[in-house]
Formats: structure tokens, sequence, C-alpha cells
């Protein structure tokens, strides 16, 4: 059920899931207050035409964020990659307590499915689970989503497409859970529709598994050619700390824990596969990748 009369506050709204979810959330008929950084960029003006209220600020303006979540429903809580562990922690933990102490009825804050239930030691790694932590003792109705590895990952420039070849941290023979941020919004539509049923659920979210066989076959159907898949040589993952991780995980950590998809479906029933990504929001992406002038 939503609440026609109180909004929800999103975070990162300029971005890939504060967008997803900015946009499925006003189609839902939720009012949507965006904190954006600068109001006139194009992705925050395309969001006021579509039927959001814009409140200028950053993760830093406390007393904005107070104010914003004045009479607010619920809060979309992300973060961007680029911050330093310590400002995601502390902006992390801040917004999660002024929620709290505002009264908001539903917090949602998106981590990442990558971490795990220990802590690695390393400040990068455990920004997420650190604030997760913090979000679970908080004495509100919580809903933590741990989104998979995102389809436009698999597209970007500088991974091989270009040359007829995608180079990834999987096997050829093992799979790869995939999550479409435009499946996001309407994952979060669902979940504030259903305080009950989320509250302090921890929800991985994935739209697609393929093998790397299959990413090699569903991409060459995109592309119209040929793309064969390969995985990182064991020298290059040597070379990146963040890549030898990611391949770990998805060997044998928390990326790599099967995901049921008729789950995920029951929740989201427009759940995108890749292929169908790649025909619609993925196209550009995955036409740029495949750009010989990018080389
Ligand atoms: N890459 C993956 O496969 C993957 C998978 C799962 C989870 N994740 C996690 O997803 C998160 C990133 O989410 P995303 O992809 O949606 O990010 P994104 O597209 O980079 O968007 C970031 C948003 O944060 C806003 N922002 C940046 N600095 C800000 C500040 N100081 N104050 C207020 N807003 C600020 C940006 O606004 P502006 O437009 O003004 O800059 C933008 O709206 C990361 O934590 C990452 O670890 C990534």
């Amino acid at each position: 059920m939503t609440n026609n009369k109180h909004p929800i506050l999103v975070f990162g709204a300029t971005g890939r899931q504060g967008g997803s979810v900015a946009k499925a959330l006003l189609k839902a008929g939720w009012p949507v207050r965006a904190l954006v950084q600068e109001t006139s960029k194009a992705a925050a003006l395309q969001l006021q035409a579509e039927g959001a209220e814009l409140v200028q600020g950053s993760f830093e303006n406390i007393d904005v964020i107070r104010s914003a979540m004045q009479g607010a429903y619920g809060v979309f809580s992300v973060f961007p990659g680029n911050l330093t562990a310590e400002n995601e922690v502390r902006y992390g933990i801040s917004i999660a307590d002024i929620a709290a102490e505002t009264g908001i009825k539903h917090f949602v804050y998106s981590s990442g499915a990558s971490v795990g239930n220990q802590y690695t030691g390393i400040p990068r790694f455990d920004a997420k689970p650190r604030i997760e932590a913090h979000v679970r003792r908080l004495d509100m109705v919580t809903t933590i989503i741990r989104p998979m590895i995102f389809m436009e990952m698999l597209v970007r420039p500088g991974f091989g497409l270009e040359k007829g070849r995608l180079i990834s941290l999987i096997r050829p023979e093992h799979s790869i859970q995939l999550t479409a941020a435009e499946d996001i919004g309407k994952f979060l539509v669902a979940i504030l529709a259903d305080k009950s049923r989320f509250n302090s659920a921890i929800l991985k979210i994935a739209s697609d598994r393929l093998t790397g066989c299959e990413l090699e076959a569903t991409l060459s159907k995109a592309a119209g050619y040929p793309i064969t898949y390969e995985r990182f040589s064991d020298d290059v993952l040597a070379t990146s700390a963040d890549l030898a991780h990611m391949a770990k995980s998805l060997e044998n950590g928390p990326l790599s824990e099967l995901i049921d998809l008729e789950a995920m479906r029951e929740i989201n029933p427009e759940l995108l596969t890749f292929a169908s990504w790649l025909a619609t929001f993925g196209r550009n992406a995955l036409n740029e990748a495949l750009s010989p002038s990018v080389l």
C-alpha cells in the first residue's frame, strides 16, 4: 500500500540507483523528495519535470538533511563508490541516525552484495558492513538491499568489447549474477509497500544469472557479431586488490551465493534479463563499448 501524502527522501537521485528509485516511486504514485547537489544539473531538472521535489544539499549538510526528512515517510540511502571509507561510514551512520530521530517510518539502505558476514580488515571493503551493522541496531523499520554487480559493469569501454572480446572476472563455466539498476526502483516500490514483510530484511538483489559462455552468446546476439569471453589472467588480477577481491568473492564468497531468481520475480514481476537490458536500457552503453573510437 502506498502512502500518497508523505514523501520518500531519495539520496543519490541523479545517479544510477537513486535515479531508478526516484523514477519508479514517482510512477507508483509516491511523492519523491530528492536531495541533489546541483538543482540545475540535467538529471535533477529531469526529476523535477517528472514530479520530484528537489532539495539542494550534500551528505555534509546535516541541517538540510534533517529538515528534508521532516514529514517524510521513508528514506532511500545510497552512497557513491568514490567516497573514502571514512566518509562513507560517517555519512551512512549520520543519515540513518537522523532518520531514526526524525521518526522515519521505513528506512532502506543500499549496501552491496559483496558484503559478507565478516569484516575483512580493509577499510573500503568494511564500510558497508559497518553501516549495515549500525542501521540494524536502530529502533526503526529498516530494510537493507544488497545489489549484485550492475549489468553496466560488463559493457564499459576498455574491457575488450571493441575488439570482439569480453574480459571479466569469472571462469567461463562459472556464473555471474547481475543486477539491472533499473530493477532497483521496482524493488523499492515493493519494499515500501510492505513494511511488515521487509522489516529487518537483508535482500540480495539480482536480475539475471549467466555463465561466461552464456555472456558470450548473449553479447554476440546483441552485437550482431561474435564476442568471445575470457577471464582476466591471474597476473592481471594480482595487480589490482579490488579486482582480485571481486574475483574471489565471485568464485567462493558472497557474490557466489545463488539468488533465487523466481523469488526475485515474485517481488518484481518486471525483472530484466541481461538480454532484455542490452536491448533497451543498456543499448547505448553497449554501442559505446563496441565502438572502435574508444581505442
Ligand atoms: N558497481 C556495481 O556493480 C555495484 C553493485 C552493487 C552496489 N554498488 C554500490 O553502489 C553505490 C553507488 O551507487 P550508484 O551506482 O547509484 O552511484 P552513482 O550512479 O555514482 O550516483 C551517485 C549519486 O550520489 C550523489 N552524490 C555524490 N556525492 C554526493 C555528496 N557529497 N552529497 C550528496 N550526494 C552526492 C551523486 O550526485 P551528483 O550527480 O551531484 O554527483 C549521484 O546522484 C556504491 O556504494 C557501490 O559500492 C555498486
